[in-house]
């Protein structure tokens, strides 16, 4: 054992848990050996319509990069997800909603009304002449509506592409033209901490600000009652839709290797990319994850308080529970609104077994010391789960001890958008924790840490982390752009996926993931391009250059920190830097707000022209003893420039 302090299984888990230590490494083995049959058996967990003959033919060389799961299998994600509980749990609930203001209403739905809502609102979307294979772009509050509208795309076989309803009217339009919805469906408002936000006035600048495609109809659920512009040629009120619908509707038999979803993720380059996850692979992935990793009973409530426009809340609010007839809570609001107890109160009210979140929320909850969990008893909680970003050892036993009692395992999930759900976490029957680590793969998935030259490296090291092999829920291309996709995940190592992540593997085989190696940030646990701040930043007549880095950030775990040089004429000025804040809030979302400005005559350049960014992201994170070889640059004064200019910004 390494000198880390180590968090054994606990006895309630060694006990009872679904996967204990022996048959975790059984199974993994099994699973690695021949995955054929490993997952050919894990596949009955879901109601195929016809069997597959064929499980996997999937090739990582990057002249021929496809990633196929059970492809002459036929199936339907919403059936899986609703029709094939309703035996025995129709009167169950599958979802439980708590809404933003305390004192309103809660709404609880059983699978016998999720299946009527689903049915009608899939009704509705071919009564607007949704077919299958179309996109429907989805921009939602977190309502139970936004599970209907994802499950009733499914349903009839048209693709989801959900949006954040925290990114701008550009972004939504980008993403709107990039996928050619010509149905959107939106509410009328969101609220989020007793704030709102104008969904359909969005929905209706997106609209006009789309190049490629022609939105025909706008569906809009009346959430809050706020007033909207309504457009009676092209709006249609959600409830005005699916009131005449029958709530019968068959679903459609769908390929394993249909479409499911689009969900768009920020790379180093370019602009965000439509990650495309299949029908079989990502639900079996999901299904299968959500019960392992969570030690999911039926019968439990349990809250992933992810928003439904992130992956996780794809995977781990509606797809991966329903598909196990489970009961999901789905909350409205922030954790912090309208004080920092509510979450202790949710857990209390509705007796939550397994809280997921996000690092930076337990961070933001610490900071507020044993208020968040003074009056609250915790008691139904058997597990904690985190995701989106390292979490620091801190922070976790903060967590552990507060919300945990000191009994509650924390599985700490290591995954992306691109993998659809889990690879790296503990079983919390079978692996004891290291806080800080994600710890050991999933059944399936196999990790390597590579060197710079390509090479992989075997025991305790760091290095670049790849997957060896495919798993069911792989990502399977990047909407309309498969070379993109072969570039940015199969050239960096040959024959490997390459995650963008770094990581150390210490002598127990434990993965610690440090974070990207490349030109993503990750703030509050949301991926964040630098090039595309960066590219908001020059689209501002005042500014000449950007370079956008991430610093250190004791919340969000990491901040944007830009750099920027002034167009002739122009000078600094606080309100200057105000607006270009607001600039970029408006070109794509609050969540891309810069938290440092720092005005600069030049930036750190080789001969050739290009920025080193290294030396940025040093400077940002007040490391100026480590710069390192600065002899290349076109100028090397610029850095004690750049250094002085920190010391005034920060
Ligand atoms: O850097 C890793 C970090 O989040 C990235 C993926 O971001 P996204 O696609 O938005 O998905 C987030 C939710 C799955 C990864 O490349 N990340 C995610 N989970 C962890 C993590 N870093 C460390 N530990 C984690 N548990």
């Amino acid at each position: 054992m390494s000198d880390e302090a180590v968090y054994p299984v606990t006895d309630h888990f060694r006990n009872k848990a679904l996967i204990d230590k022996e048959t975790y490494e059984s199974m993994y083995q099994r699973s690695i050996q021949d995955p054929e049959s490993f997952w050919a058996e894990q596949a009955k967990r879901l109601d195929w319509m016809k069997p597959f003959s064929r499980v996997k033919d999937v090739s990582f060389a990057s002249d021929d990069v496809h990633i196929r799961w059970f492809d002459d299998g036929t199936l339907n994600a919403a059936a899986n997800c609703i029709d094939r509980h309703l035996e025995e749990r129709s009167g169950q609930p599958a979802i439980i909603w708590e809404p933003d203001e305390e004192s309103e209403d809660n709404r609880v739905i059983t699978y016998a009304e999720l299946h009527e809502e689903v049915s009608r609102l899939a009704n509705g979307l071919k009564s607007l002449g949704v077919k299958k294979g179309d996109i429907v772009t989805l921009y939602m509050p977190m309502v139970p509506e936004a599970a209907y509208a994802m499950l009733a795309c499914a349903r009839i076989g048209a693709i989801h592409s959900v949006v954040f309803g925290g990114f701008s009217p550009e972004a939504l339009a980008g993403r709107i033209d990039d996928g050619g919805s010509k149905v959107v469906i939106t509410a009328d408002e969101a609220r989020r901490g007793g704030k709102r936000v104008p969904l359909k006035a969005n929905v209706d600048e997106a609209v006009s600000l789309c190049k490629e495609s022609s939105v025909d109809n706008v569906v809009v659920l009346k959430a809050t009652g706020g007033n909207v512009d309504f457009n009676g040629n092209r709006d249609i009120w959600y409830r005005d839709l699916v009131g005449k619908q029958s709530d019968q509707c068959e679903p459609e038999e769908m390929g394993a290797e249909d479409t499911l979803f689009v969900l768009y993720t920020s790379g180093s380059t370019g602009k965000p990319k439509g990650v495309v996850h299949t029908t079989g692979g990502y639900l079996l992935h999901t299904s299968i994850t959500h019960e392992y990793v969570f030690d999911y009973r039926p019968g439990e409530v349990y809250w992933c308080s992810a928003d439904v426009g992130w992956i996780t809340g794809h995977s781990y609010v509606v797809y991966g529970p329903l598909a196990n007839g489970g009961t999901t809570m789905m909350f409205e609001g922030v954790p912090t609104y309208p004080d920092v107890g509510r979450l202790g109160r949710i857990i209390d009210k509705y007796k939550i077994a397994t809280f997921y979140t996000a690092p930076t929320a337990i961070r933001s909850l610490m900071a507020e010391g044993d208020a968040p969990v003074a009056n609250a008893d915790l008691s139904s909680l058997k597990l904690l789960g985190t995701v989106g970003e390292p979490i620091n050892p801190e922070a976790w036993r903060w967590f552990h001890q507060k919300f945990g009692k000191g009994q509650c395992p924390i599985v700490d999930t290591w995954w992306q958008t691109e993998t659809g759900g889990i690879l790296i976490s503990p079983l919390p029957g079978a692996i004891d924790l290291k806080p800080g680590s994600a710890t050991k793969p999933f059944f399936g998935v196999q990790p390597a840490l590579m060197d710079p030259e390509g090479n992989e490296m075997e025991g305790a090291t760091s290095g670049g982390l790849v997957l060896k092999d495919s798993w069911p829920g792989q990502m399977r291309t990047i909407l309309g752009n498969h070379q993109r996709f072969v570039e940015t995940y199969f050239s960096t190592y040959e024959g490997c996926y390459f995650t963008g992540d770094g990581a150390k593997r210490d002598e127990d085989g434990y993965y610690w993931i440090t974070g990207r190696v490349d030109d993503v940030l990750n703030v509050s646990g949301h991926r964040m391009g630098t090039a595309e701040v960066e590219s908001a930043l020059v689209s501002h007549d005042a500014v000449a250059e950007a370079a956008v880095v991430g610093c250190p950030h004791e919340i969000k775990g990491q901040g944007i920190y830009v750099y920027v040089t002034l167009t002739h004429g122009q000078s600094p000025s606080d309100e200057l830097a105000k607006e270009l804040k607001q600039h970029v809030r408006k070109e794509i979302g609050p969540i891309a707000t810069p938290d440092v400005i720092q005005w600069a005559d030049g930036l750190p350049k080789t001969r050739s022209g290009k920025i080193m960014r290294r030396i940025l992201r040093k400077i940002a994170a007040d490391e100026f003893d480590s710069l390192g070889d600065t002899s290349t640059l076109a100028d090397p004064n610029v850095v004690d420039d750049l250094i002085e200019g920190h010391r005034v910004a920060a």
